[in-house]
């Protein structure tokens, strides 16, 4: 791919073309990048290349004529002209790798307050890097390109950007390297355990939990069915249907017309993905409640002690309603066993508490 840039300020990408993996796509020709002084195309014998805005009003204008010289004097029958603006459309992963297949692009960097609005006229698009103004095109166009850029054959493994967030509509999945443990924050078992196809399967559901948490709006509102599956055995582990139509139920057996239900939200879950996000909740509640029991432990709080003793128990009773089926037996057991020690002992020091509070009143009425 052939990239021209159009800026005031090229040697702003000195560090961008000589460092890290941009360096080595030029060196391994994957990418020919230069850098052009929009100057230099200036036909005035001051080599101007902005003047004050008509109507008056604040900072320098770049002029149409050095940029439309440039562009004229580098384009190519496929060349995409790309103006960088804060008004444009705003940069994504999907639109880098639409520019990937472009054999050239030019980009204009404006700079101070822009560029005459005529130049617009010989742009294919215009991008924005977010909703935010920067003081010139310059950093902007580094973010296109590098974008672009590692997304070339060859440039960085294949499997390394077909993963990263946004690439399918998901967030990466979270990754830890050397040492196993440190200053007690553990990796987690699995990917310790070489067991590839259970790996991939964390991985998978990790980057949908982290989807959903953080980034709902990449899965959400989208027309049509987003659809997540299991890389490996292909079952769907997430799926979800545009609001505005929502879905038929047709309940079963003889069901008529005038039974259709319409629901605005279907969403199915694998088995094993309720598994795990119930558990979460779980051990989070666990969490909680074990915080206030060891804190009543060392306290004589009678009150304090009802209301966590109700707690555990509407707890205990709530999961036995409503989440034992989802959860394995071995977990399930260790649950409610743990809940039910908690009961237990809190059973006894409220039982406790209250005889010496008896003892106390009946002493002192004596
Ligand atoms: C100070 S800005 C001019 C902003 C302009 N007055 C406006 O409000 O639209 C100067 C140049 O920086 C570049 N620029 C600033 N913010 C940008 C962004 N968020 N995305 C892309 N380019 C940006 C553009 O090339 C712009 O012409």
């Amino acid at each position: 791919m052939k990239i021209d840039i159009l800026t005031l300020f090229p040697r702003m990408f000195d560090g961008f073309l000589t460092e890290s993996i941009i360096k080595r796509a030029i060196d391994d020709k994957k990418a020919l990048i230069n850098i052009h002084n929009i100057r230099d195309y200036s036909t005035d014998k001051h080599k101007k290349v902005d003047d004050t805005p008509y109507g008056g009003g604040a900072g320098m204008v770049l002029m149409c004529q050095p940029i439309f010289d440039a562009v004229k004097d580098l384009s190519k029958k496929d060349t995409k002209i790309i103006l960088m603006t804060p008004q444009g459309v705003i940069h994504n992963q999907k639109l880098a790798y639409n520019l990937k297949d472009n054999k050239h692009l030019i980009f204009i960097c404006g700079h101070y307050e822009g560029f005459d609005e005529r130049i617009r006229s010989i742009a294919d698009m215009e991008i924005s890097i977010g909703d935010f103004v920067l003081t010139g095109g310059e950093l902007p166009s580094m973010v296109v390109v590098d974008s672009v850029v590692r997304l070339l054959d060859g440039v960085i493994e294949e499997e390394s950007h077909e993963k990263d967030s946004f690439a399918d509509d998901l967030l990466d999945y979270p990754t830890y390297t050397k040492p196993r443990n440190y200053e007690g924050l553990e990796v987690p078992d699995v990917l310790l355990s070489g067991h590839h196809e259970n790996i991939e399967k964390w991985r998978q559901t990790e980057r949908l939990i982290r989807t959903l948490e953080r980034r709902p709006d990449l899965v959400q509102n989208k027309h049509g069915y987003f659809v997540a599956k299991d890389n490996h055995n292909k079952e769907i582990l997430y799926m979800e249907y545009d609001k505005i139509k929502g879905f038929e139920m047709m309940p079963k057996n003889d069901a008529k017309r005038e039974d259709v239900i319409s629901v605005n939200k279907m969403i199915l879950i694998k088995p094993s993905f309720v598994n795990k996000v119930i558990k979460l909740k779980i051990d989070k509640k666990m969490k909680s409640l074990y915080d206030k029991f060891n804190y009543l432990l060392t306290t004589e709080d009678e009150e304090g002690t009802a209301a966590v003793l109700d707690e555990a128990v509407r707890y205990r009773q709530f999961l036995i309603n409503n989440y034992v089926a989802f959860l394995g037996e071995k977990y399930r057991d260790l649950i409610l066993n743990k809940l039910q020690i908690m009961i237990n002992e809190l059973n006894i020091r409220q039982r406790l508490m209250g005889e010496i509070r008896e003892n106390e009143l009946s002493g002192k009425s004596r």
